[in-house]
């Protein structure tokens, strides 16, 4: 069994960008600045969109952090949005999900230029990934994306197993690994709450990409052997054992999977560094575009 290990190659991707960012300084080019809106005090939102401006420092980025209270109006961030979308300093920005219930997040992510929405969450965006356009991919998809092209997983002709339709992780990742593509050309099979026999299908992959949300629902019975396991959960479970009173639990029921698998991701230190490292990688994308 090997780890795919998304801290280090989110290091490894992290360490190329920062050598691109000198590089376009020395030529007198504009650096790379990413700006990100977070609505409220989340607890995990914050930990996220704190651990998104560190990376930016580490690559040498320029980061702006737009905290407003959990009451601010949808007005006041449509207006915030829009400040955001014709500042020429501003290469890429994000609006941290989830937002606060009275705010009508499709509004908000409509709101985004598209040519700076680095989470590629926009329509605009949506539709030009799936007609296999230039576009910004969701950086989650696209990180799991370059961890299986880079550990050399083989997915033409694969059986892919996606659990979860959400439009972040789960539909964006059956469109990208269905396509023409480095880790695409496989067969995928989109699985989710209404599915029926979860498990003699799950029992035919030969990569699952579980990313349901619900703590250890993958097991050990439910997999074949020599399956390469892609856990995108991360849910905080109380745990009074660890001081800050929760663990954080992916989808998959570790000890019992990685016992069948050939490859699979830990959480932490799985997906979750990858997705950080390629929003980077969207904004620098964006730099160089010029937008
Ligand atoms: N909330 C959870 N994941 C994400 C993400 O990738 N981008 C944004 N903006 N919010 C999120």
């Amino acid at each position: 069994m090997i780890i795919l290990d998304g801290k280090k190659t989110s290091a490894d991707i992290k360490n190329e960008i920062a050598i691109e960012v000198s590089k376009l300084k020395s030529e007198g080019k504009k650096t790379p600045h990413l700006a990100a809106i977070l609505v409220g005090t989340d607890g995990a939102s914050m930990t996220y969109v704190g651990a998104k401006v560190k990376a930016c420092e580490f690559v040498g980025f320029e980061s702006t952090l737009i905290e407003l209270p959990e009451d601010t109006s949808e007005k006041k961030l449509l207006n915030e949005i829009e400040i955001l979308n014709i500042d020429n300093e501003i290469d890429g920005f994000i609006v941290q999900l989830p937002l606060p219930k009275h705010i009508d997040e499709q509004k908000v992510l409509m709101a985004i230029n598209p040519d700076k929405d680095v989470d590629g969450f926009h329509p605009t965006n949506v539709g030009r990934m799936t007609l296999d356009l230039p576009s910004f991919i969701p950086a989650t998809p696209f990180g799991i994306m370059e961890l299986l092209e880079r550990y050399k997983i083989e997915t033409s002709g694969a059986n892919v197993v996606v659990i979860g339709r959400s439009h972040i992780v789960g539909r964006p990742m059956s469109i990208l690994m269905s396509q023409k593509r480095p880790a695409g050309n496989a067969t995928v099979t989109i699985a989710h709450s209404r599915t029926k026999n979860l498990a003699e299908i799950t029992k035919q992959a030969d990569i699952i990409i579980a990313a349901l949300g619900i703590p250890e629902f993958l097991t050990g019975n439910m997999v074949k052997e020599g399956v390469t396991i892609v856990d995108v959960g991360i849910t905080r479970v109380d745990d009074t054992t660890k001081k800050r009173g929760y663990r954080l639990a992916g989808d998959v029921d570790f000890e019992s999977v990685s016992k069948k698998a050939s490859y699979i991701t830990p959480v932490p230190g799985g997906v979750g560094p990858m997705t950080i490292a390629m929003l980077l990688k969207n904004t620098l994308i964006s730099c160089k575009r010029g937008h």
